[in-house]
């Protein structure tokens, strides 16, 4: 049967490029595949976080995929420090991957920036914790957004060179899942660049705690160009801004962009802006809802994740033995 394993970090305010590009997926996903989806929260201390903001984003995080219709019961919600494997597994692969692969990781560079010297040797190892949560499980397919495609190769690498050095085949060669163009939703404020927490603008983005109100007003206030919309695809050649309101439109309704194009072409965006208004509110309210619900009930989304651990542990430890006993520690 395959497997999926998909991880997502507690750090900050979800939006919704987190939504449109990650967790709708996830929820879809649910039907085909047993489902591993894991909060994150060893990754994110790879950068200081405030431990009080810590924990309250890892239940705001696992809140939003609950209520945007994860189901926990069916699959596996868990946050990743509650299974040990996988600081166990990551630090088999610190030994298994090459200085070289991981001096090749962007992501690396991008997050250092000039520092280098100065970033925690968690963040440079950051991909050997990935393909620890994932080969943990030996789960065989990674939904993933582009960004985190090199790291998805390194897990392949990993899997092999273990799968090499042991003369076994302890490990499946993952493949990752990459959903459509419509999902990378862009920033209101400049559509080349992906919609951020990092963004100082709080105008750049539409987070999931957002009101009615304020979801219409950052979408009037969208950066757009004078030309009307076009009414075919191809119109959209150098219009980013036009492109992401037209993709999120598109991505929100369960359309394609070329139907949002049919519709709304020749008119103003202030008309269109008007109607993506109305929709983003009716596609977002009932989760927020039902987020806030579950934020005011803090005991329950941590037993939510303390089940969800028990049932992770439970997969993970004979794979985790059988890892051990190939690498030739001791029974313990
Ligand atoms: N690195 C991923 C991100 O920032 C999160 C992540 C951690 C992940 N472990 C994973 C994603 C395993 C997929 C599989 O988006």
């Amino acid at each position: 049967m395959s497997k999926i394993f998909s991880g997502v970090q507690p750090t900050g305010d979800l939006h919704l490029g987190n939504y449109l590009g990650a967790i709708r997926n996830w929820v879809r996903l649910q039907d085909d595949f047993d489902c591993l989806f894991c909060v994150v929260d060893m990754h994110a201390i790879t950068n200081w976080q405030d431990p009080a903001a810590l924990a309250a984003s890892t239940r705001e995080v696992t809140a939003a995929l609950l209520a945007s219709g994860i189901d926990a019961e069916r699959h596996i919600v868990f946050n990743q420090s509650q299974v040990p494997g996988h600081a166990e597994l990551a630090w088999i692969f610190n030994c298994v991957a090459r200085m070289g692969w991981l001096n090749r990781m962007t992501q690396f560079k991008e997050k250092a920036g000039k520092n280098r010297e100065n970033a925690s040797v968690g963040l440079f190892a950051y991909p050997n914790l990935m393909a620890a949560d994932i080969l943990l499980y030996k789960a065989t397919h990674v939904p993933v957004g582009e960004d985190q495609k090199q790291h998805l190769e390194l897990t392949r690498d990993i899997a092999q060179k273990f799968n090499n050095d042991f003369k076994c085949d302890m490990f499946p060669i993952v493949e990752p899942l990459i959903f459509g163009a419509a999902t990378r939703v862009m920033s209101l404020r400049d559509g080349t660049s992906k919609m951020s927490k990092s963004d100082p603008s709080e105008q750049s983005r539409i987070t999931m705690t957002d009101d009615a109100d304020t979801i219409a007003k950052k979408i009037r206030k969208a950066k757009t160009d004078p030309e009307a919309l076009p009414d075919t695809q191809k119109g959209l050649e150098g219009r980013a801004e036009a492109a992401n309101l037209m993709g999120i439109y598109a991505a929100l309704s369960d359309t394609e962009v070329a139907d949002v194009c049919a519709k709304f072409g020749g008119q103003q965006f202030s008309a269109f802006k008007q109607d993506l208004a109305d929709l983003a509110v009716a596609k977002l309210a009932p989760i927020q809802d039902e987020m806030r619900r579950l934020m005011a009930d803090p005991g329950h989304v941590d037993a939510v994740l303390a089940a969800g651990g028990q049932k992770a542990r439970a997969l993970a430890e004979p794979i985790l033995a059988e890892i051990k006993q190939t690498v030739g520690y001791l029974k313990p």
